[in-house]
């Protein structure tokens, strides 16, 4: 059905850009309408004609503001209005958004070549990429593989575990999120992501709890122990139908199921575990990795050592771009029998996102982002409990370094999760000017994990407005 053309859009078309406020990046919010104002309204409007709804909640009703701009830790919407950005855009911008030296190190490489040849002739800063990493990976020596998004990194650390093993079962927890392209989505734990696709996701997966203590009856060890004693049951039974267990697939911290921090020792113990059962443990740290927990690696924390570790979102400062880090031996066992490479991907390792996370990788070294991670989320931990202990509703407050969370709930006793009360928490932050964002496996929880470099008195605004929208909602 063609419906009118559509008016042209004043703000985007004809006039590209609206001024920037002084400081941009490192303000407090400026709201001058009410969120979403008229224009966010309006390509709200336009967008819900002409994109298919699986992709956003347009179609449910939500009218989210549009993104106009975006510096340090600070986001414009198309009506002008400055936000704080708590969520760093789902972790990505962990130097901040659009950093100078990010946009210096793209716009150069763009003007030079904006697109190399896979494996068959690969581009300059592939190569100083794979040595950065593999230099800075926690298993020595290292190898990498690259791909563009935090699934492929996944995918990829699946396809190598298969290979090195020969071995195609892999166990995967409960509260796990790795993705959602079918590779990635099989071992993703999120039902309602994976039913359509039931009968088609391979049958190579065990699942197994994660410890998630809050929401354990007993002590942080014995939720643990549950888990683990979960796995090892795993790894001794029965194997899937698809062929015997290979690797063990673990989010350091469970991000997008919110931010569940495991009790200390659960790492150690898996990886025992895959010792004593001779599978390889592949640590997903798409979201945790690159300075988000307040180590370079949340594994770090734990003192355990990976088969393959999965990084993407922050590495490429806001370019696409993700890569699995390996213990060489392993890596080694996939290899080209043919005259072709047994993978390749059309952007693989693109020069520009490959440029941007060079970038990325000397910010975070230069600012010495792990250890402002590690401190600011001590900070973080101070407001966010101090919070809580103004409002019942906030069950629990968690973190580690700058990845947190409040888990929101009917009632402390019951811990009944209170799914309903985040939307509304949501939208009042937004109209003081904090941008949340929504998460947890039972859809209860605020989710934190703001840009590395926010300042101190971002974070203190940032959390005075959580404040005060659980006051407004009656929480
Ligand atoms: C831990 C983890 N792994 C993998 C992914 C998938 O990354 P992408 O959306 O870039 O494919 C995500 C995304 O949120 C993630 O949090």
């Amino acid at each position: 059905m063609a419906g009118a053309p559509d008016a042209p859009y004043p703000n985007t078309e004809g006039h590209p850009s609206l001024p920037e406020p002084a400081g941009f990046g490192m303000l407090l919010p400026r709201i001058l309408v009410p969120p979403p104002g008229p224009r966010s309204l309006a390509l709200a409007e336009r967008l819900v004609r002409s994109e298919a709804p699986a992709i956003s909640t347009l179609a449910n009703g939500d009218r989210p503001v549009v993104w106009h701009s975006a510096a340090g830790s600070n986001v414009m919407d198309v009506d002008g209005n400055v936000y704080i950005d708590t969520t760093a855009a789902f972790g990505v911008a962990s130097v901040g958004h659009r950093h100078p030296e990010v946009v210096r190190a793209v716009q150069e490489q763009a003007g030079r070549l904006l697109h190399g040849m896979g494996d068959f002739s690969p581009a300059e800063p592939r190569a100083a990429l794979a040595s950065r990493l593999a230099a800075m990976a926690p298993m020595q020596p290292a190898t990498v593989l690259f791909g563009l998004t935090g699934s492929d990194a996944v995918e990829l650390a699946l396809k190598v575990a298969a290979v090195a093993t020969g071995r195609p079962g892999v166990i995967a927890f409960d509260a796990a999120f790795h993705g959602q392209s079918y590779g990635a989505l099989a071992v993703t734990g999120r039902e309602h992501f994976r039913a359509a696709f039931a009968a088609q996701l391979g049958r190579h997966v065990l699942r197994a709890p994660y410890p998630y203590p809050y929401r354990f009856d007993g002590s942080p060890e014995d939720c643990a122990a549950a888990s683990l004693d979960a796995v090892e049951h795993l790894l001794a039974g029965p194997p899937p139908t698809s062929g015997p267990v290979g690797a063990v697939i673990v989010e350091p911290v469970a991000g997008r199921e919110g931010e569940i921090v495991p009790p200390p020792g659960f790492l150690r113990g898996l990886r025992a575990l895959c010792d004593q059962y001779d599978v390889l443990l592949i640590t997903d740290e798409v979201y945790t990795g690159l300075g988000r927990c307040g180590r370079v690696f949340a594994v770090e924390h734990e003192g355990i050592i990976p088969d393959l570790l999965c990084a993407g979102k922050a590495l490429g400062g806001g370019m696409p771009v993700s890569a699995v880090l390996g213990r060489a031996d392993v890596m080694a066992a996939w290899r080209p029998v043919t005259p072709e490479a047994p993978h390749a991907s059309t952007f693989l390792a693109h020069p520009v996102s490959a440029a941007a996370a060079l970038a990325v990788l000397d910010i975070i070294a230069t600012e010495q982002l792990v250890q402002r991670a590690a401190q600011c989320g001590h900070q973080l931990r101070g407001l966010l409990e101090h919070l809580a202990a103004r409002h019942p509703s906030a069950g629990q407050v968690r973190n580690l370094g700058m990845m947190a969370a409040i888990e929101l709930v009917r009632d402390r006793a019951t811990r009944a999760p209170a799914p309903e009360l985040i939307a509304p928490v949501l939208a009042a932050a937004l109209e003081r000017g904090v941008i949340l964002l929504p998460g947890g496996m039972h859809g209860n929880v605020l989710s934190f994990g703001p840009p590395l470099t926010i300042r101190e008195e971002q974070l203190e605004f940032a959390v005075n407005a959580i404040d005060e929208a659980l006051t407004v909602t009656g929480q």
